[in-house]
């Protein structure tokens, strides 16, 4: 794992969108894992500024997101296909078959999450995965307690991540209480890992998963286990790292970050 801190959300973001970018310049048929929420919205700004401003081309790429909630349509203005619409895929040049997400109104969400594993195989797994993290510690939506070997499935979400989600609902009743995400498995599957973590509110979950042991109970922790995971934070939600002297040497030393500094 290594990390890079970064003065402000806005420099952490404009780093993530610039090694997105430069991943996708290198391999234009990128597979790409995509995050929802409020960390990832200014990054996809960011991607889709340089779609307009720098020609950053979508077009060989293929996209899948880490979750759904059961029992949204794709169509529902609060589904994650709805979010992935607005805020991505309406602003670049991707086709709209090549963006995939678990379907939150499948009659069979056991199916559709099994489904959901064959179609990542069939493209050759994800390349790239980019990742939040939740209050919980989760990645996905991989609660506490989710196996670190888990793969795509349904799972009953957390008090405090209802909490944490139920306010961008219109009706904050209207949330889900459960949703489809890929495994903690699944994810450590992809070739790298990317995390974006931006604030104070996650200064404590933060420092728990990268410092702390590798615990089912924080699932962001399992990424430990992955050979090329960059977790990007900045000032704020770094605070309770203990090991920040060594990150900045790193990222200010290390030939490969030259280009980023
Ligand atoms: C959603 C997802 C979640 C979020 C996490 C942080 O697709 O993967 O793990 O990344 O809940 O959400 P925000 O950015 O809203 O704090």
């Amino acid at each position: 794992m290594e990390v890079i801190i970064k003065p402000d959300a806005e420099s952490a973001a404009t780093l993530a969108a610039r090694l997105i970018a430069d991943t996708l310049r290198t391999k234009p048929d990128l597979v790409l894992g995509l995050a929802t929420g409020r960390t990832m919205e200014r990054l996809y700004a960011l991607l889709a500024k340089l779609h307009e401003g720098e020609g950053l081309d979508f077009a060989g790429a293929t996209t899948f997101n880490l979750d759904e909630y059961i029992g949204l349509s794709p169509e529902d203005p609060n589904s994650y296909r709805s979010y992935m619409n607005g805020h991505l895929f309406d602003r670049v040049n991707i086709a709209r078959e090549n963006t995939h997400l678990p379907n939150g109104a499948a009659a069979d969400p056991d199916a559709e999450c099994a489904a959901y594993e064959d179609r990542i195989r069939a493209c050759g797994g994800i390349d790239l995965q980019l990742l939040g993290i939740g209050r919980t510690g989760h990645i996905g939506f991989n609660e506490p307690l989710s196996a670190i070997g888990s793969r795509t499935r349904c799972k009953a979400l957390t008090p405090e991540t209802i909490a944490q989600n139920a306010p961008l609902f219109d009706r904050p009743e209207d949330m889900p209480r459960r949703a489809m995400t890929m495994g903690v498995g699944t994810i450590l599957d992809a070739k790298r890992c990317l995390m974006l973590v931006t604030g104070a509110e996650k200064a404590a979950i933060i420092a728990k998963a990268v410092e702390g042991p590798i615990t089912s109970m924080i699932s962001a922790s399992a990424l430990q286990w992955h050979p090329r995971c960059t977790v990007i934070v900045d000032e704020a939600a770094a605070a309770e790292l203990t090991q920040t002297a060594y990150y900045r040497w790193i990222f200010e030393n290390e030939p490969e970050w030259e280009a980023y500094r």
